[in-house]
């Protein structure tokens, strides 16, 4: 018997898209974290973070979590609430779907959303600064801040990365995953690079997003994209990153549905193609790990109708091997991304970090590796 949905968070499946990826290629596994309760990969940073602000007193019963988010990470916090009884408070921004907006309203979260934009054109900052500001102002609340607190990619590097390197008997020859606040790719690649110090650490990223440098310019893939380098992704551990754009994104996501029966969002269609470059480039018997970091359906009125798809029908889902062709044209966007590092330590004060992620990072990874 399972004891409350939050004990289904993680263990999730690490499946083959054997239509798309051919047997003369390394094999491409996806990490599939649609099933998840709340339907995204973000239900593991968001549970870890709540628990571990439980056990230091951070968040008491009664208390309100307060975050910013315009998707997935609100999306499971809501659950979260939900199922222990806190108030939620999550502050979206005038590009969150009608789909993630009715989510959050399901699990009885309170919505703000944030109109005013930041320096970069995106909603990012001001977003953060309000959720800081309300924290402070707000009794018993506790900001679990996903793009700061180091507890994040902790969380992946407890969860996400030992799933994937036990399931792999610890052979993995290449990970691949997008990037937004660096958890992901940061926990896991840390674990990795411990325990399969040759293997490939790929991050993928929007052009028009500046993790990885360049220029910041508004593009459509969703979740994915910052307009600087998060503190929870290393550059120094990611050998190579890509910038896709927002049309193949979409292509690769509808390829997967139209020809290998798996939804999955945008930003794993990005994934995925960069997947199936690389494998591409390794040989059979080789593994290429890739996140598929949600489902579709949270994109089905945008992804699976864009350009009238719906009326259009499978014509307008790319076939495996035209994927592939675009994958083999794909070139990255750098190889030694470290050299374009877009850090801003000047952040953390100008938005007023709260001092509770300043107390988590203190212990971050170093409680982990005692436990
Ligand atoms: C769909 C999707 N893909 C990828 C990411 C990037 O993950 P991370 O924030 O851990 O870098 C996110 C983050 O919100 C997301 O929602």
């Amino acid at each position: 018997m399972i004891r409350g949905i939050l004990e289904t968070i993680g263990r999730t499946p690490l499946i083959t898209i054997p239509n798309t990826n051919r047997a003369g290629e390394a094999q491409v596994l996806l990490k599939y974290e649609r099933f998840n309760p709340g339907g995204s990969v973000k239900d593991r940073p968001a549970l870890y973070i709540v628990e571990e602000a439980e056990r230091r007193g951070l968040l008491r019963p009664g208390g309100t979590i307060i975050e910013s988010s315009s998707g997935n990470f609100g999306i499971s916090l809501a659950m979260i609430g939900a199922a222990k009884g806190y108030r939620v408070l999550i502050l979206v921004d005038p590009k969150t779907t009608d789909a993630n907006l009715a989510l959050l309203h399901a699990f009885g979260a309170e919505i703000i959303v944030v109109t005013e934009q930041d320096d970069s054109g995106s909603y990012h900052k001001t977003r953060i600064a309000l959720a800081n500001k309300l924290a402070r102002e707000t009794a018993d609340a506790f900001r679990p801040d996903q793009c700061f607190n180091l507890l994040n990619g902790e969380a992946h590097f407890r969860s996400t990365a030992r799933e994937i390197m036990d399931a792999c008997s610890g052979k993995i020859s290449a990970f691949v995953a997008a990037v937004s606040t660096g958890g992901q790719l940061g926990g896991i690649s840390r674990y990795i690079r411990e325990k399969a110090p040759e293997a490939k650490i790929v991050g993928v990223d929007a052009i028009g997003s500046s993790i990885f440098g360049g220029e910041t310019n508004p593009y459509r893939i969703p979740g994915i994209g910052l307009s600087w380098t998060p503190t929870n992704l290393d550059l120094e551990l990611i050998d190579c990153a890509y910038k896709i754009p927002d049309d193949q994104a979409f292509l690769a996501a509808r390829t997967l549905a139209r020809h290998e029966g798996i939804l999955v969002g945008p930003s794993s269609g990005a994934c995925a193609l960069v997947a199936l470059k690389l494998a591409q480039e390794l040989l059979p018997g080789e593994r290429v790990v890739c996140m598929a970091s949600d489902g579709g359906e949270r994109y089905a009125s945008s992804l699976f109708s864009e350009d009238g798809t719906a009326r259009q029908g499978a014509a307008a889902s790319a076939d495996p091997e035209e994927l592939r062709g675009l994958a083999r044209r794909l070139e990255p966007w750098s190889v030694r991304p470290a050299e374009q590092a877009n850090y801003r330590p000047d952040l953390a004060e100008s938005l007023d970090v709260p001092e509770t992620t300043l107390r988590m990072n203190e212990t971050a990874y170093a409680e982990s590796a005692r436990r």
